[in-house]
């Protein structure tokens, strides 16, 4: 069972329905690489980082979502809605990006190693804590967000950090430490 899948991301599409401010340097991070296509893995309804990456580099582009999309309006990007990242077949891409997702997922360890397989380049954006996390979910009763830095999983496949960005979540001092990061295939 996953409350994603199960009703939670519409009831997070809707109470964020604006979408995410994107950072204003993460065009600049991509703009480091050479990338052709890329999947964006639980993308939000707003598809916004698909934009940016469609703007950078014309890439084709594919999103994968846990919500139904009912509110969505015609998607720009391909998109797949309703869909459960753990038990999605990654096609082969340039770049998959993972942006404040990773901690959601039970098996992230597992999907990360099955993007690495199909990609040259990973995206991993999220927060970035000294010692691992784990918090009970406010709105879902028995989910559970597992903060970690996500990146060593890449670093253990002896993938490559080619940059990375740290910064506080909402740009405010006292808000947790983050990270993005894009590692290359060795
Ligand atoms: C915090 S939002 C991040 C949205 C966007 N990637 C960003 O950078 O802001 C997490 C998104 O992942 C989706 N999600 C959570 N679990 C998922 C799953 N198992 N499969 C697909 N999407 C999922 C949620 O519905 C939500 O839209």
């Amino acid at each position: 069972m996953n409350a994603f899948i199960d009703g939670e991301a519409d009831a997070y599409a809707k109470r964020n329905a604006r979408g995410p401010e994107i950072e204003p340097w993460f065009k600049g991070l991509l703009q480091t690489i050479d990338f052709h296509s890329v999947v964006d893995l639980g993308c939000g309804v707003a598809e916004h980082r698909l934009v940016v990456a469609h703007s950078v580099s014309g890439c084709r582009t594919l999103g994968v979502e846990a919500a139904s999309g009912e509110d969505h309006v015609t998607p720009r990007q391909t998109m797949l809605f309703g869909r459960d990242i753990e038990t999605f077949d990654i096609p082969e891409c340039d770049l998959v990006m993972f942006s404040y997702i990773l901690h959601w997922l039970p098996e992230a360890h597992e999907v990360l190693q099955r993007a690495m397989k199909v990609s040259k380049y990973i995206l991993i954006n999220d927060f970035f804590p000294d010692d691992p996390i784990d918090n009970p979910y406010a709105h879902c009763e028995g989910v559970v967000t597992r903060k970690r830095r996500y990146g060593m999983y890449c670093a253990d496949a002896g993938w490559v950090r080619h940059i990375a960005v740290s910064y506080r979540y909402h740009n405010n001092p006292d808000d947790e430490p983050c990270q993005c990061e894009i590692w290359r295939k060795p």
